[in-house]
């Protein structure tokens, strides 16, 4: 995995994230906001939530699947449209805060604080894992291979992976340029290459070599979410076997 995008050392996501879980109620809407799916470059519709939540499912095939894992569950946002929907549900964040949220929010959600290249389960334990508006908070695309190789650990040997939320390198520059233009004009603008508040942008190329490497068939779907500003510049991509 030799590309080598972003490079910065000091990353301060953790502590931004540890702050945030402590306040709002626990209707979806107060789920997304406190996953950050309320407001600027972030904001996504609960119909658009809705279709994404459909989206996994469907690609995850979860209605057959005993056991499903969210990584980076946070608030559980996500995690709470797969209520009563069939698996049980695990979640993991390495937000405490944010996880206690998700816990009183889903009292069935079994969840644990850690991170996500460190993954807290026995191995072969979920037929379906998959991670939502994480990737991008990782430090670095070594961090990111790491927590591949946990998620494909603790998967069934036939089991399907869905990493969304991507944002993609091929346009960097061009999203880049609208968080610059239009969402901080006039600021400061905290995504400059060494800031600790940066984004990691992979290359849809990166997750092909992944599963080539591991013997996992790679899709990768553009995001096509009318209400998230950040949909233009993002993707998905669904590992199988
Ligand atoms: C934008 S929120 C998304 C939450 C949830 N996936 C959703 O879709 O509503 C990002 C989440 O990723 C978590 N996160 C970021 N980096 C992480 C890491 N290295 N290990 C575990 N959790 C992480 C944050 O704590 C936060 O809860």
């Amino acid at each position: 995995m030799g590309l080598i995008m972003n490079t910065c050392t000091e990353n301060k996501w953790h502590e931004v994230w540890t702050r945030k879980g402590t306040e709002g109620g626990e209707s979806l809407e107060d789920l997304m906001k406190a996953d950050g799916f309320d407001t600027g470059t972030g904001a996504i519709s609960v119909k658009d939530w809705m279709r994404t939540s459909a989206d996994i499912k469907k690609k995850l095939e979860t209605e057959k699947a005993f056991r499903i894992l969210e990584v980076g569950c946070g608030a559980g946002a996500m995690l709470y449209t797969f209520r009563d929907s069939g698996p049980e549900i695990f979640g993991v964040d390495y937000s405490e805060t944010l996880l206690k949220k998700a816990k009183s929010a889903i009292p069935e959600l079994q969840g644990k604080v850690c991170e996500a290249s460190a993954l807290d389960f026995d191995d072969n334990m979920f037929e379906a894992v998959f991670s939502h508006g994480v990737f991008f908070y990782f430090r670095d695309l070594n961090y990111a291979e790491q927590a591949m190789d946990e998620i494909r650990r603790v998967l069934t040997p036939n089991g399907k992976i869905f990493i969304l939320d991507i944002p993609d390198f091929e346009k960097r520059e061009l999203c880049e340029k609208y968080r610059r233009d239009v969402v901080y004009a006039g600021e400061e603008y905290p995504t400059a290459e060494d800031s600790p508040y940066r984004h990691l942008y992979y290359s849809k190329e990166w997750f092909h070599e992944y599963g080539k490497k591991h013997g996992m068939k790679v899709q990768t779907f553009d995001q096509d979410l009318e209400s998230y500003p950040m949909s233009p510049y993002r993707f998905n991509a669904l590992l199988t076997f």
